[in-house]
């Protein structure tokens, strides 16, 4: 399997801001996007070639000449799902808008047929100027997005208009960008998300590690590929995103009331939370003092994924089955177990030993599916893992 709408062509051109891209690529790369850098020759001069491959962990193109057989500038137009010119010079506007392809960067961006997104950073006179002013409402008439630069404080000291805008104004254009074209457009997704909390007193709970990333990830790949996206969240620390539905719950029978009553609506359900499986049977409404805690009586909680499978219609239901120290064939066998008993339609085995996996962007581990199909995941970030299920879950809907 290979992740659909990951791959992005990172253009740099000739501004002193050039290195704050390197953040945007770690950035971008840590939501699992694939990057093929290509700085113009001018660029080079602010950060050179070797920074960008040693970053992207890929080749990096500068020069329309070399490997001319592989036609480099359609391959790269038709490769990528996106491309981010960043900074964007006044002059590679210019050349944008007026068709002028010169070099590499502007034959790529002549020849794709996928989301532009400029992020112009210069001095303001140079982004006040008539001309460029023209270029950046032309590119938008044309369905491109140019990205604000931000004000303050500019590389000659003045202060005003022009700034490389945060990464992550940039990274918001993307994905409104890419949501407009995704392949989800139409799906309702429901995801749980984070690790229950169950009270003993007003004070102490019960809980676990999880911190909702790998469903947050889930989320922001279901979001930007266009669902529309409920997300049920146990005490995670994580912002909620934009254009998401975001519940916040603290215990597991409030995340099953929350999940159950949403549930109909749902056309795919994926439950990555960590949910208690017991909790105090009397919790109390006064703190307990430390002489009266001596042993604490438990009572199970609902098996909440068991519970909404009773309910199930068309929905898809995806699960996690979260191990430690057990062999690759036991883990693959208890994880098979609870895909049948839980009637869910994939899960994903992941080894959670020494806390390698919780609160951390990255996970491996094994895709099952109740068909018998299996997909290795070697390591890789979590938004990666997100959308490998979710294409998964297209190829199920045919
Ligand atoms: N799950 C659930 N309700 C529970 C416990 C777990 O819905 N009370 C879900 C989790 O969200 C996950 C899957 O069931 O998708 C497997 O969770 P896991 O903790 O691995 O398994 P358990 O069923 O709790 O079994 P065990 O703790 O014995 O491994």
């Amino acid at each position: 399997m290979y992740p659909r709408g990951r791959e992005i062509v990172l253009g740099i051109t000739g501004g002193i801001s050039a290195y704050k891209s390197c953040d945007l690529l770690r950035r971008l790369q840590d939501l699992g996007f694939l990057i093929t850098v290509v700085p113009t020759q001018s660029s080079l001069n602010f950060v050179g070639r070797s920074t960008w491959e040693a970053l992207s962990g890929r080749q990096v193109p500068t020069d329309l000449w070399n490997n001319v057989h592989q036609v480099p500038h359609i391959s790269l137009a038709k490769s990528a799902d996106a491309i981010i010119i960043a900074p964007a010079t006044a002059d590679v506007m210019a050349k944008a808008a007026a068709g002028i392809a010169d070099d590499l960067l502007t034959n790529i961006i002549l020849a794709a047929s996928v989301p532009l997104i400029f992020v112009p950073a210069m001095h303001t006179e140079m982004w006040n100027n008539a001309a460029t002013q023209a270029n950046v409402q032309l590119l938008r008439t044309r369905g491109h997005q140019v990205v604000e630069p931000d004000s303050g404080k500019l590389t000659s000291g003045d202060v005003g208009v022009g700034r490389y805008p945060q990464s992550s104004k940039i990274i918001d254009c993307l994905s409104a960008t890419m949501r407009s074209r995704a392949d989800l457009h139409g799906l309702s997704i429901l995801i749980s998300a984070g690790g229950t909390r169950e009270a003993i007193d007003p004070v102490r709970y019960i809980g676990n590690h999880s911190s909702g990333r790998q469903g947050y990830a889930l989320a922001y790949a279901a979001i930007v590929r266009g669902a529309k996206v409920t997300l049920v969240a146990a005490n995670s620390a994580l912002a909620d995103i934009e254009g998401v539905e975001t519940i916040h719950v603290t215990s597991a029978l409030e995340m099953q009331a929350a999940l159950m009553e949403r549930f109909d609506q749902a056309d795919v359900v994926i439950m990555s939370a960590a949910v208690a499986d017991v909790r105090p049977a009397n919790a109390s409404a006064a703190k307990i003092s430390k002489s009266d805690l001596t042993a604490i009586s438990l009572t199970e909680n609902p098996d909440i994924t068991k519970e909404l499978s009773k309910r199930k219609g068309n929905q898809i239901m995806i699960g996690f089955a979260a191990q430690t120290a057990v062999s690759l064939d036991e883990g693959l066998k208890l994880a098979t177990t609870k895909l049948q008993e839980k009637g869910l339609d994939v899960i994903y085995f992941n080894d959670v030993s020494g806390g390698a996996i919780f609160g951390s962007d990255r996970t491996q581990g094994v895709i099952l599916t109740a068909q018998g199909q299996k997909y290795e995941f070697a390591d890789g970030p979590k938004m990666t893992l997100a959308n490998k299920l979710l294409d998964l879950v297209l190829d199920k809907l045919g």
